[in-house]
């Protein structure tokens, strides 16, 4: 392969082509200061990659690629003071300021009412990056819950600490945490479910008889005599007769 490969030196600025000159037919990138260019081929496509001195970070696309129409897919990037970006933290604050080095090792700490979540520190690396990574402050407060369906809660404060209390609209029972507390912007639980009750089978209508004797044993009782006479073709008329009857016998048998 022939190989052209050359460099420009123009304040720090590094340019290294590494693709042959039948493939040099994107227009040549304006210079970015305190930053090596490196132009290569990969996959039949040309890639420019911007790589910032010691001391600096970039800022913008690290890599570009020619494209079809022989156009750079982007504008270049920048390479701005300190080896790593400047540290960010929301509603928290760091060890540094002004511009970092390699290997600086900053701390974080977040503000009252605000809790870390990630790494209390980090270092800038070599490849000006942060490892591990920034970490943020959250709210210890937390959100207002959501309701579930046919079901609500009562209490007002979502601090952290303090409770709520769900309950299920009528007909409905609850399945799941009903007291929940706020821990550092967090629930303690997931939302109930609030259920439908199966509707219990209603009790039979009271009869007649048992409006009457409000004993549900002595009707049985009766009804059961009753099915027996009518088993036995008599009605109670002919039973009282058939009594009267007998009891007349006995009578004429008592007679002298
Ligand atoms: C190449 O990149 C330029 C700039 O982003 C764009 O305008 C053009 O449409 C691209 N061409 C193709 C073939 O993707
Ligand atoms: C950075 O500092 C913190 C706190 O002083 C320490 O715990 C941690 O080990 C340090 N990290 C490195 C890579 O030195």
């Amino acid at each position: 392969m022939d190989h052209k490969m050359f460099s420009r030196f123009a304040c720090c600025l590094v340019v290294v082509w590494l693709v042959s000159a039948s493939d040099e037919s994107c227009p040549e990138l304006p210079p970015v200061d305190n930053s090596i260019f490196v132009a290569n081929k990969m996959e039949g496509k040309i890639l420019g990659t911007y790589l910032c001195i010691q001391g600096y970070h970039l800022v913008g696309e690290k890599t570009l690629f020619c494209n079809a129409s022989l156009e750079w897919n982007g504008s270049p990037p920048e390479c701005r003071f300190g080896h790593c970006p400047n540290p960010v933290l929301a509603n928290g604050e760091f060890s540094s300021l002004g511009p970092v080095s390699v290997n600086d090792n900053i701390t974080f700490k977040c503000n009252e009412h605000y809790i870390l979540k990630g790494s209390s520190w980090s270092q800038c690396l070599e490849d000006h990056t942060w490892v591990p990574p920034f970490p943020v402050c959250k709210s210890r407060h937390c959100g207002p819950p959501g309701n579930p369906a046919h079901g609500y809660f009562e209490g007002g404060d979502f601090s952290s600490g303090s409770t709520i209390t769900y309950y299920c609209e009528e007909k409905y029972h609850l399945v799941g945490t009903q007291h929940q507390q706020c821990i550092d912007g967090e629930w303690s639980s997931a939302i109930p479910v609030c259920e439908l009750i199966q509707e219990a089978p209603t009790p039979a209508p009271q009869t007649e008889c048992e409006k009457a004797l409000e004993s549900e044993e002595v009707c049985k009782a009766v009804k059961k005599f009753m099915q027996r006479l009518q088993e036995n073709g008599l009605t109670m008329e002919e039973l009282k007769y058939s009594l009267e009857m007998k009891k007349a016998e006995l009578a004429a048998k008592m007679l002298p």
